[in-house]
């Protein structure tokens, strides 16, 4: 018999994949934390980086109105992200992209 020889990556995607969120946060830090930003209105832009599957890049959208992107370094969790925008119909506002957190493939102006 042949053993599967499975990687770190591929293990630690395969227990994250499933779950709402890949760290301990909640939704009471997230809403903690929004009360520090400055108001944003519909015309912002806003980046969610190391969004993992999005679970709290959709809670941001719930609470704040202008477009966000989510970004990981993980497709698989990009696709999950892009897949849970459409069931809620936040895929005009929502976007999933992979890429690096250090290396961000968004224009300086995307901020302003
Ligand atoms: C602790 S998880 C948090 C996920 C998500 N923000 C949440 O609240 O559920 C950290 C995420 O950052 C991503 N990540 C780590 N280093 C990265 C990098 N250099 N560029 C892009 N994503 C990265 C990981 O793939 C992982 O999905």
């Amino acid at each position: 018999m042949k053993t599967k020889h499975i990687s770190m990556v591929d293990l630690l995607l395969e227990t994250h994949i499933g779950l709402e969120r890949q760290d301990p946060g909640s939704s009471e830090a997230v809403e903690q934390a929004l009360g520090f930003l400055k108001p944003l209105n519909q015309f912002s832009k806003i980046a969610d980086l190391g969004c993992g599957t999005g679970g709290q890049t959709l809670l941001l959208a719930k609470y704040l109105s202008g477009t966000i992107t989510g970004l990981d370094m993980f497709s698989n969790f990009i696709d999950k992200l892009n897949e849970n925008a459409q069931i809620h119909n936040l895929e005009n506002r929502v976007t999933g992209i992979t890429g690096s957190m250090e290396n961000l493939p968004f224009q300086k102006n995307l901020w302003t």
